[in-house]
């Protein structure tokens, strides 16, 4: 586990853009796990800025996103489908097809949605880099606390502190989804490369239990402690309550100096 302490937001943003930029160059076919939310912004705007001035080319990656909400349309302007076209897809040169974000439209047979899915994920030959924010509660994706460390991808229903959290993009008096379409935590430990990103005060808590607490279905961020490649990158304020920093510090030095390609 590679834990990388920045100062500002957008060390991290820059950090994660250039590991994922570097898995692009060496294989253009690359197949990523892309996630949704405020601290993924900064990392879509990277990438479109390398798309645009360094000829950062997606015609040939494919990628599927984590999760999205049940029971609204890809065209709501909340949607996770929406966030990724605004953010990224819209303005970079990846083929539609190469495309795959949960259907947040289904309203039966979720087991035999969700198994195509995870069937649409082997048959691309798996997820090269899974990018990963993280909630208030420490969930990943949208497993939230309680979710089997075995889980796949399913419908899944969002904690109160998560609706809370996320209800503050819908409009006043709009109903905020209850549910959602979510890849599983074994579906996350089956990628072959993880990359979190967690920024802010109030991730503080979740990122501390995360790395240093025990593995834990309460923490569901903490199964990545099982993951054989995981990279955290947070700053200042999400690492603050970590008892270790100076360990993480002497590692990121020595991984600088020895195996530079785990951070390119
Ligand atoms: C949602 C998403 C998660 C994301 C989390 C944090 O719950 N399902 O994938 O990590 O939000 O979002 P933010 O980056 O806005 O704090």
């Amino acid at each position: 586990m590679l834990v990388v302490l920045q100062r500002t937001k957008d060390e991290v943003s820059l950090q994660a853009a250039q590991m994922i930029a570097g898995a692009i160059r060496r294989n253009p076919s690359v197949r990523l796990g892309l996630a949704t939310g405020d601290t993924m912004i900064g990392v879509y705007r990277e990438l479109v800025r390398m798309h645009r001035t360094e000829r950062l080319d997606f015609s040939r990656v494919v990628t599927f996103n984590l999760d999205e909400y049940l029971g609204i349309p890809p065209s709501h302007p909340q949607s996770f489908h929406s966030f990724m076209q605004q953010h990224l897809f819209s303005q970079v040169n990846i083929p539609r097809t190469s495309i795959h974000i949960p259907d947040g439209t289904i309203a039966h047979d979720y087991d035999a949605y969700c198994e195509k899915y995870e069937q649409a994920i082997r048959d691309a030959g798996g997820i090269d880099l899974q990018l990963l924010g993280i909630g208030r509660n420490g969930h990943i994706g949208f497993n939230e606390p309680m979710s089997s460390l075995g889980s796949r991808t399913r419908m899944k229903e969002l904690s109160a502190e998560t609706i809370e959290d996320n209800r503050r993009a819908f409009g006043p008096g709009e109903e905020m989804p209850q549910c959602a379409i979510t890849v599983g935590i074994g579906t996350i430990l089956e990628t072959r490369r993880v990359v979190l990103l967690a920024t802010g005060d109030s991730k503080a808590e979740a990122i501390a239990k995360s790395i240093e607490g025990p593995v834990s279905a309460s923490v569901t961020a903490s199964a990545l402690q099982l993951h054989r490649d995981v990279t955290f990158i947070v700053d200042e304020e999400a690492g603050s309550k970590l008892a270790q920093k100076a360990y993480y510090d002497h590692v990121l030095k020595m991984t600088r100096a020895l195996m530079p390609e785990r951070l390119s």
